[in-house]
């Protein structure tokens, strides 16, 4: 399948290893995506989640509370070694579902209020982080250990991407009165 092949080579030259020679060897590939994944994972868990003005959408109240959503991500981090760690990450997922179902709730309001047309496929996304967020923290409460990378490398991913490419789309119906898009600003302070 050309799809597949796409896919292989891409991955392969990732890691420099030319595709013809682990492609007949499942053994030998299947190793190359595990640490990949892992290689991944590592990156992904070392970039710190924190709030940069760039990522403005142009209203206060949602700005604000963006930056305490990248916050409660961040906090997931947590000692896997530690004797309560299972324990701590509940704590931690227990605040994000909490504060992402009233940050959920005021942005729905406002799409709802200002008819912006991609309300339906917003609301699915703020519904699948949260049947995400739910399914992680019955894992953890089940005794499921190495959920907390996962749950890290998840809600990082799941942050940065709404954040910026489906909260970002909703900006001309978001913006306070009097201020302009964060694109604009930009554009302003070039000389
Ligand atoms: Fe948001
Ligand atoms: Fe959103």
């Amino acid at each position: 399948m050309i799809g597949e092949e796409k896919v292989l080579f891409s991955d392969t030259r990732a890691l420099f290893i030319p595709s013809p020679v682990i492609a007949p060897r499942p053994i030998l590939l299947w190793t190359v995506f595990e640490n990949y994944e892992r290689r991944m994972t590592l990156v992904n868990n070392a970039f710190q989640c924190v709030w940069k003005k760039e990522f403005a959408v142009g209203n206060a109240k949602i700005d604000e509370d963006h930056k305490q959503f990248f916050a409660l991500v961040e906090g997931i981090r947590c000692g896997s070694r530690s004797a309560n760690s299972g324990r701590r990450l509940i704590e931690a997922l227990n605040r994000l579902i909490s504060f992402a179902r009233e940050h959920f709730a005021v942005e729905e309001e406002m799409m709802v209020l200002k008819e912006y047309p991609h309300t339906e496929s917003h609301i699915r996304h703020h519904a699948g982080l949260m049947a995400k967020l739910e399914e992680l923290r019955q894992r953890c409460e089940a005794g499921e250990t190495g959920v907390c990378t996962e749950a890290l490398a998840f809600t990082k991913s799941w942050i940065l991407r709404h954040v910026l490419l489906v909260d970002r789309q909703f900006i001309p119906w978001l913006r306070d009165p009097g201020q302009t898009a964060p694109e604009q600003n930009e554009r302003d302070r070039r000389p």
